[in-house]
């Protein structure tokens, strides 16, 4: 469902990999597009699918054609995560509270309002980035040709407009038809949350500079 490991291994990588490597971050889905080893409706596949939708380019007829029939190796490499880069911010998150052990967390002993997680994101625009991703990829119940489900960690479950459940799970399998959970409990409530303007370099240059120009 998280569509890493708990070590932050992606699942799509398998230890055969080609390319597999130490960088965490290197990879993207484009061997995986049925989602055998990582589930199209994975959180970290939703929050960042590392695709795109049209090779970008000139307007020139030949140019166009090149790209989009995938002879232009160069644009192909470029495109492969234009859309999604379009859309992708920085991101921390912090814990609070105690720890959780799993056996903790199945038995339902530990206390959800004492833990949880800050999820913080730093990025140029609220509405291309934060609020895009929160809802066209998280909470949508149409991502990737998926029905009946929203993002797996931080799904509501509540049921869409229509009434259709928004509490399942896929798990496509490679040589036959989705394995599916259904009744998914609600794992994460949110407990509020805030806009800040960080100012950046320039900006803090400029309301410096005007203090300063207005005192005496
Ligand atoms: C309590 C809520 C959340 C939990 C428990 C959670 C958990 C996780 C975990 C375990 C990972 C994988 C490990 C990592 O890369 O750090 C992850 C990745 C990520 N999450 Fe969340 N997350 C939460 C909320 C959100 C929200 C609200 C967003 C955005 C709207 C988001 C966006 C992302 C992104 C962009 C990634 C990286 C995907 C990638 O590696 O390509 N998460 N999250």
């Amino acid at each position: 469902m998280v569509g890493r490991t708990r070590q932050g291994q992606p699942v799509v990588k398998s230890a055969g990999d080609a390319h597999a490597g130490n960088d965490v971050n290197a990879f993207d889905y484009q061997a995986d597009p049925q989602g055998v080893r990582c589930p199209l409706g994975a959180h970290v596949r939703r929050a960042n699918p590392r695709n795109a939708d049209l090779p970008s380019g000139g307007p020139a007829l030949f140019s166009w054609l090149k790209r989009t029939l995938g002879f232009d190796a160069q644009a192909r490499e470029r495109d492969r995560v234009a859309s999604t880069r379009f859309h992708r911010m920085l991101r921390r998150g912090r814990e609070y509270g105690a720890p959780v052990s799993i056996d903790q967390a199945l038995s339902g002993a530990a206390s959800p309002s004492d833990t949880g997680l800050h999820f913080l994101c730093l990025g140029a625009s609220l509405a291309r980035q934060f609020e895009f991703v929160q809802s066209a990829w998280m909470a949508s119940t149409r991502f990737d040709g998926l029905r009946n489900e929203s993002d797996p960690l931080l799904g509501t479950r509540e049921p869409a407009a229509d009434g259709s459940p928004t509490n399942e799970f896929s798990m496509p399998q490679p040589g036959g038809p989705d394995r599916r959970v259904c009744g998914l409990p609600q794992f994460v409530t949110v407990l509020g949350g805030a806009y800040f303007f960080l100012p950046g370099i320039r900006a803090l240059r400029y309301l410096a500079s005007t203090r300063s120009q207005g005192s005496p």
